[in-house]
């Protein structure tokens, strides 16, 4: 037997009892006659005492070892007279007997500990020796026992766990996808899922009424902080629902994983928000509701000192944010905010200031065009009050209400509005079906081609797809975009209509999405779902701002994975046989 506990579970009721423990070196101490060694495993820490007196061999033998030695210990648990309130094991230390090395280790590249002096690119390198590190393996648990939870509130809710193929054909979900070559079918290729979207539409089809799955998806587009190559999504769909029985489904969900996991309550329904309403107040389709500090609109008043600021005069909105109890705000700090929104990613022309001063008086960066009265009026208009900073931007209206967004976000950061252990989950509903691109001039569908459009909303279809609206929503917490989902289209006529709104035409819809068209012909009951992205709702439970460290082994921006070093090249004959020519120069 290698061991008959774990380091993190003897206490002092213990004490007196022989055990084996096995693990790693965390670190050793040589005070006079005793070496002390902290022994790690994934469950804590125990301290082994070995004693020169009494065991001259055994204590000579722990001083030879290093970090991350692999290492069995028979001894006795004992009362330590110097306890430690800071450790579980605190109250207690082993008194060895016997100590065995299972395997020396090299001193590892950084320290693994709570904290670590390696950077990202190096911890990436040695992963399996970050993933040692206290914080890694909270990560992980977490991970895992969200999935249980996942897994255990679905089964109880009826939903069926089915696995749907990692080589497919391309599904289009907005992003490239990542393609395989086939070798028996020479020139030709698989794609991997951007998401399991139309087998799971396929299951409905064949009567799975609640589907579920925890399941890889890979979309190769430009990665951030919360995006990765490959990631997982906990995927669903139901038939036989209208949105509001979906909603309901999941907002359980929601709620039981906080509660289980966090031991956080909502009593009370999530908000649910149009989409238009949110772009408006918040300037995001994701707003973080953890503070307020709304975008409104603000209506120019006439000045008796100008006929106006040009900028505000040529502009299709102007509106602003108000901060409170920012009037003090310096000139630096002002100059800096001015900086943040014109940021290429934020892309405002300026940023007007109003300081509303406690003593009831104004300063603003637009004092030659407006006077106190117009400035008044506009405090008025947005309730701001003696002491609070307006700030405005102008220009184009989805533009500038994205600015003001991130504006707000900023400010919220600035004072401190963004609590990280309070949530606030809400539906974003009503997105609209389509959205235009003016550089490719066609429309895209907002969130995936299977998406139904609202029914009063169909006959707009063919004059107006720009303002027909769709059943589909999302989940938002704290700003994080946690799932989406929608109502599917299950009718192949309006289906074949909705691809053509998105400029495929019959022969090219047949060609990429006919399986789906002609199941439909056989029977599709009605029917809609969602898919969590899992790699954040971790992210999120664990408080973290990046969704890397609760992946065992993720890519790094570049998408490489630094510990295999892949991608990499492959071998000609390789090539050859999927009958591949690279046209690639190499340095
Ligand atoms: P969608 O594309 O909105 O919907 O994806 C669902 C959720 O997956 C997460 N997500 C990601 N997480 C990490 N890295 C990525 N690159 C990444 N991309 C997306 C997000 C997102 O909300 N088939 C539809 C769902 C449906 O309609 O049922 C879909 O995949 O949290």
């Amino acid at each position: 037997m290698y061991r008959t506990h774990t380091c993190g579970e003897l206490r002092i009721t213990d004490a007196g009892k022989q055990i084996i423990l096995a693990g790693w070196v965390q670190k050793t101490r040589d005070l006079g006659g005793m070496t002390f060694v902290d022994l790690r495993d994934r469950y804590g820490i125990t301290q082994l005492v070995f004693n020169m007196e009494t065991n001259a061999d055994q204590c000579r033998l722990a001083r030879e070892l290093g970090r991350e030695y692999v290492i069995r210990a028979l001894g006795v648990v004992a009362e330590r007279s110097n306890k430690n309130p800071n450790m579980l094991t605190g109250d207690i230390e082993i008194h060895v007997d016997t100590l065995y090395i299972l395997n020396p280790a090299e001193t590892p590249p950084f320290t693994i500990d709570e904290n670590s002096d390696g950077g990202d690119e190096l911890r990436m390198k040695y992963r399996y020796l970050d993933m040692r590190r206290p914080p890694l393996q909270r990560n992980l648990m977490l991970r895992h026992r969200m999935a249980q939870s996942v897994r255990h509130y679905l089964d109880l809710q009826g939903f069926i766990e089915v696995e749907t193929p990692v080589l497919i054909k391309s599904t289009p979900e907005g992003a490239r996808d990542f393609v395989v070559p086939s070798r028996m079918n020479q020139g030709q290729f698989y794609a991997l899922p951007q998401s399991p979207q139309m087998f799971k539409q396929l299951l409905m089809v064949s009567g799975y009424d609640r589907y579920m799955q925890i399941v890889k998806c890979f979309r190769d587009e430009d990665l951030r902080a919360d995006r990765q190559p490959e990631f997982t999504q906990i995927d669903c769909e139901m038939a036989f629902v209208e949105q509001d029985d979906i909603l309901n489904v999941f907002e359980g969900l929601a709620k039981h994983l906080f509660k289980e996991v966090l031991n956080v309550e909502f009593p009370d329904n999530f908000l649910k928000l149009p989409f238009e309403q949110a772009m408006a107040e918040y300037g995001s389709d994701k707003p973080d509701l953890r503070f307020g500090m709304k975008i409104q609109e603000i209506k120019i008043v006439p000045s008796s000192i100008s006929s106006g600021f040009p900028l505000f005069n040529e502009a299709e909105y102007v509106g602003g944010i108000v901060a409170s109890g920012c009037a003090l705000y310096t000139r630096k700090q002002l100059d800096e905010l001015t900086e943040f929104v014109k940021k290429p990613q934020i892309g405002a022309q300026g940023l007007v200031y109003v300081k509303y001063n406690s003593d009831g008086t104004f300063k603003s960066s637009v004092d030659k065009f407006f006077d106190a009265n117009a400035l008044q009026a506009w405090a008025t208009a947005i309730g701001a009050t003696p002491g609070d900073l307006l700030l405005i931007l102008a220009g184009k209206r989805n533009k500038t209400l994205k600015a003001l967004g991130e504006l707000r976000l900023e400010m919220g950061r600035q004072l401190d509005l963004m609590k990280k252990n309070q949530y606030v989950p809400l539906w974003v509903v009503d997105f609209p079906l389509v959205e235009w691109d003016e550089e490719t001039s066609r429309f895209y569908a907002m969130h995936h081609p299977f998406t139904a459009p609202k029914p009063e909303d169909v006959p707009m279809l063919d004059i107006v797809p720009g303002k027909v609206h769709a059943n589909a929503y999302d989940l938002v917490i704290n700003g994080i975009e946690i799932g989406g989902g929608s109502i599917r289209i299950h009718d192949s006529d309006l289906q074949a209509k909705m691809f053509d709104v998105l400029g495929f035409t019959p022969e090219q819809a047949q060609y990429r999405f006919g399986f789906l068209m002609n199941a439909f012909k056989y029977g599709a009951p009605p029917h809609g779902g969602i898919a969590f992205g899992f790699d954040r709702w971790v992210s999120l439970f664990a408080g973290l701002s990046s969704i890397r460290d609760v992946i065992a082994f993720p890519k790094n921006n570049q998408g490489r994975d630094v510990m295999q070093d892949s991608p990499s090249l492959i071998d000609e004959e390789q090539l050859k046989e999927l009958g591949i020519i690279v046209n690639v120069k190499r340095e």
